[in-house]
C-alpha cells in the first residue's frame, strides 16, 4: 500500500474547506476567502509539510520503518511529524523546551513521540536556547538509524504546501487578485504560490508580519506573541522576488480579529490567522467590490486555549 494512500489517515491531510467571510468584511469591499487549515488531522497546515517531508524521505530510502526522525521544534511542526511518523512506522524524537506550551509536548507524546526538553531557565525563547536545541538535534541525528527532518531546509517543505494553492485554484478558479499570508520559514507562502501558479493563477502576493517584530521590513524584533511567524530576518524558503508587498499588523489587532472571527464567523483559529485576516480585510477595503482576496487560517483555535488570545 502506498504510504500516502487516500484511504488511510494520511489521506485526510489537505482537502480543507475554503470559506468566504460573511460579516467581518465591510460593504463595498472585495470578497475575502479563507482556507481553513485547522481541519487537518492535527489542526495545522504543518501536516501537509510533515507528510511531504517524511514520505519523500521514505521513498528515497533515507529513513525506514523503525528508524528515528529527529527535529527541534516549538511543538506544532513536532506534532505533525509525530503524527505522520506514527502512521509510517517511524520513531520520532523532538528536541523541545519548557519555553513552549506543555500541551504541545503532550500532543507529541500522544502520537508516541519522545520529547527531550531543553531548560529555558525562565528566560523564554531566546537565540541561545534555540541554538542549544538545534545543536542537540544535530548531534542526535548523527547517530545510526536517525534522520534529521530539516523543517528549515528540506525541498519537500515547499512541495508539501503546493497542494494548498492547487486546492484554492480548484475551488475559486481564476479571479484571485491578492494572496496574503504571514511568514515564518516562508514555506507555506512559497508552496501555496507554487500551487496557485500551477493552477494558472498569478495573484499579487503580500507577506505579513507583526508590527512588534518587523523582521522582513526592518530586520528587528521587539518580541512578539504571534506564534509561528516573524522568526527569521531572512526566512529560509522566502524568495522576496515573488512579493508585491509586505505589511505589518499589530498583534493586539490580530488577536482581536481572532475573537471576532470566532464570535461572528464561527472560525476558530490562532494568532497568525488573526494577522492574516486583518490584512486581508484591509486589502479588500482598498481593492473594493468585484475583487477577491485569499488568505489562510493556519491552525485551530483549540491550540491557543489558555493563552492570551482567548482568555
Ligand atoms: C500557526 C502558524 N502560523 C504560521 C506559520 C508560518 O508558516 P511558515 O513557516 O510556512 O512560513 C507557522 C509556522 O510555524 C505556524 O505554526
Amino acid at each position: 500500500m502506498d504510504a500516502h494512500d487516500d484511504n488511510g489517515v494520511l489521506g485526510a491531510i489537505g482537502g480543507t474547506p475554503i470559506v468566504r467571510l460573511e460579516s467581518l468584511v465591510p460593504d463595498g469591499a472585495a470578497e475575502v476567502w479563507v482556507k481553513i487549515e485547522g481541519a487537518n488531522p492535527t489542526g495545522s497546515y504543518k501536516d501537509r509539510m510533515a507528510v511531504s517531508v517524511l514520505t519523500a524521505a521514505v521513498a528515497r530510502g533515507d529513513v525506514s520503518p523503525g528508524d528515528t526522525v529527529v527535529e527541534y521544534t516549538g511543538g506544532s511542526t513536532g506534532t505533525s511529524l509525530a503524527f505522520v511518523a506514527a502512521v509510517l512506522g517511524l520513531r520520532f524524537t523532538a528536541v523541545f523546551s519548557d519555553a513552549f506550551s506543555a500541551s504541545k509536548q503532550q500532543a507529541m507524546e500522544a502520537f508516541g513521540g519522545e520529547v527531550l526538553v531543553e531548560a529555558s531557565h525562565g528566560d523564554g525563547i531566546t537565540p541561545e536556547l534555540v541554538g542549544r536545541m538545534r545543536e542537540r538535534a544535530y548531534a542526535l541525528a548523527e547517530q545510526p538509524g536517525h534522520y534529521y527532518a530539516d523543517q528549515f531546509g528540506s525541498p519537500d517543505v515547499i512541495a508539501g504546501y503546493a497542494s494548498m494553492g492547487e486546492e484554492i485554484g480548484a475551488a475559486l478558479g481564476d479571479g484571485i487578485d491578492v494572496f496574503c499570508t504571514g511568514v515564518g520559514t516562508g514555506g507555506a507562502l512559497m508552496g501555496t504560490l507554487r500551487g496557485l501558479h500551477g493552477a494558472g493563477l498569478e495573484p499579487q502576493v503580500v507577506a505579513l508580519e507583526p508590527a512588534e517584530a518587523p523582521l522582513l521590513t526592518e530586520g528587528v524584533s521587539h518580541g512578539h506573541a504571534v506564534e509561528g511567524v516573524a522568526v527569521f530576518p531572512d526566512p529560509p524558503f522566502l524568495d522576496r522576488g515573488v512579493l508585491d508587498g509586505i505589511r505589518t499588523i499589530g498583534q493586539e489587532r490580530a488577536f482581536e480579529t481572532c475573537r471576532r472571527l470566532a464570535r461572528t464567523e464561527g472560525i476558530f483559529a490562532g494568532g497568525s490567522t488573526g494577522m492574516n485576516v486583518s490584512a486581508a480585510i484591509d486589502l479588500a477595503v482598498e481593492l473594493g467590490a468585484g475583487h477577491r482576496v485569499v488568505t489562510i487560517a493556519c491552525d485551530h483555535g483549540l491550540k491557543y486555549l489558555g493563552g492570551r488570545i482567548y482568555s
